[in-house]
């Protein structure tokens, strides 16, 4: 349910920041920053940008360079290992500027923050930190960033889940044509490795009028392209007082005015229905492009892993895409290493990605993550034996990859300008809709509008063009 009251507590709090922060602007020579750094996967990018909508409400200046800041905010991920030892990394040099810089605050927040065992950590080891929060309290960062001015000790505040969807609190986008909008929250799927319903919390789907309303704002800001976030978007909307599909929302979005292009992701095979792929085939808007997470091609490990669908089964849900939208490039996530997973079941994985042709295939190493099923297995892998798995399948990727490269040379295709082009002022650079990325001779005044580029040359993963 969005809350009113809420969000007014909120900006009451925004309110009291603003008096604090410009008196330490004061102090402190007109100058007080903050940076915010991002672990992690999108739904942690659209947090940031709404830590940093406030952190500027508040009269922060919002730089890029944590090294110079007098706040530096690390929201965190923890789906894998590597992800927690990068921020106890990070953590250990800020240690040392803190010890020459009393004045800099500290604070972590996301998804590693909802794991006990780190916040025991953090209160042994890492004392120096001002303020830890995790990803059901976000919402009140502002009231949170309150109680760090105005003490001395260390803040911490961790929910073990909310039901609570505030809306209309400030957010900072770092770009100013595309943008993120959260359609829901959390993951009820339980997939055996997977840590995140664990730190996200229950599915939770937002209204849809309080979708649409963002995105028309967004529009009338300058957006045109909008990717519509959720750990499983199929499976929007079942929670809903007045349920709806993913589909029906998709339909509603395209209605909106002056929006000129819409993605979504993640999809999980299991929920992704025949009115999603027809929704797609007609539509003008949604984007050619469907990430579409394997993880495993083997039925036994895909059994085990819990995630109700077979080979054959995502096999015919590709067959059924590619023939209604012709173009359309599909994406995967990859796990290699899964407890008892054997030579026999990566030729499987293998297969799959050699019969859909992946235009791109995320793929990683198994990550034991503390909790979860999997984790209590006794059939851990051997590391070598992993890696060496590890670097067949990446192989196969690569290869298939490399096929489509180039596939549409010749073409002329609809592209949105995004940015100059950092090495040559000259060109732009921008995406088509399958999400590829074009150069091509333009200038700045391009940004944020759909221009037909004649594609003439492939440069692997993307391809230089001329303007039609
Ligand atoms: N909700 C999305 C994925 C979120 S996590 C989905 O279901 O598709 C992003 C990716 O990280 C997953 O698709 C999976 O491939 C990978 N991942 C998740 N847990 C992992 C683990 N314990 N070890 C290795 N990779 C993992
Ligand atoms: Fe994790 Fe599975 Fe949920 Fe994705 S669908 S977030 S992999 S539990
Ligand atoms: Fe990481 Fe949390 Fe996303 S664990 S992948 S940042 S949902």
């Amino acid at each position: 349910m969005a809350n009113i009251e809420e969000q007014k507590r909120q900006y009451e709090y925004i309110d009291k920041c603003k008096e604090i922060i410009a008196k330490k602007k004061q102090d402190n020579g007109g100058h007080y920053t903050c940076a915010v750094v991002t672990f992690g996967c999108q739904m942690n990018a659209r947090d940031s940008e709404k830590l940093e909508g406030i952190l500027k409400e508040v009269g922060y200046e919002v730089i890029e360079d944590e090294k110079s800041a007098d706040f530096v905010i690390y929201n965190t991920c923890t789906v894998r290992d590597n992800a927690n030892q990068k921020v106890y990394g990070h953590l250990g040099i800020l240690k040392a500027r803190k010890n020459k810089n009393k004045n800099l605050q500290i604070a972590l927040c996301g998804c590693m923050m909802q794991e006990p065992s780190v916040i025991e950590i953090i209160k042994t080891k890492y004392r120096f930190v001002n303020l830890v929060f995790g990803t059901h309290n976000i919402y009140k960062f502002a009231e949170l960033l309150y109680r760090m001015l105005t003490s001395d000790s260390q803040i911490i505040d961790i929910w073990e889940d909310t039901d609570q969807i505030v809306e209309d609190l400030p957010v900072e986008r770092k770009y100013s044509f595309k943008s993120g909008i959260n359609i829901m929250f959390g993951c009820n799927n339980f997939c055996s490795y997977c840590i995140v319903p664990y730190v996200r919390g229950r599915e939770r789907s937002r209204e849809p009028k309080e979708i649409i309303r963002e995105i028309e704002n967004l529009v009338a800001d300058g957006v045109v392209e909008v990717m519509l976030l959720g750990q499983n978007v199929n499976s929007y909307g079942k929670n809903l007082d007045n349920p709806m599909t993913f589909a029906q929302l998709l339909r509603e979005i395209e209605k909106i005015e002056g929006l000129k292009r819409i993605r979504f992701m993640t999809s999980h095979p299991k929920d992704l229905s025949d009115e999603l792929i027809d929704v797609m085939a007609h539509s003008n808007k949604i984007c050619k492009q469907m990430h579409l997470p394997l993880q495993s091609g083997s039925d036994r490990i895909l059994q085990d892993m819990n995630r109700h669908y077979t080979k054959e089964k995502y096999l015919s849900i590709v067959d059924k895409l590619r023939a209604a939208v012709p173009d359309i490039a599909i994406t995967t996530d990859i796990i290699v290493g899964f407890p008892g997973e054997t030579v026999d079941d990566v030729n499987e994985t293998i297969d799959v990605i050699k019969k859909v042709g992946y235009d791109n295939a995320f793929t990683f190493i198994y990550s034991k993550r503390t909790g979860t099923p999997a984790a209590a297995r006794e059939d851990q892998l051997d590391e070598a034996f992993v890696k060496e798995q590890f670097a067949r399948v990446l192989e196969t990727v690569s290869t298939e990859a490399a096929k489509r490269n180039g596939m549409y040379v010749g073409r002329t295709m609809e592209v949105l300008v995004e940015e100059t082009n950092e090495h040559d002022k000259d060109y732009v650079t921008g995406r088509l809709s399958n999400n590829s990325m074009v150069h091509f001779k333009g200038d700045s005044s391009l940004i944020g509008s759909l221009v037909n580029v004649k594609l003439t040359e492939s440069k692997g993963f993307y391809y230089y063009g001329e303007m039609i």
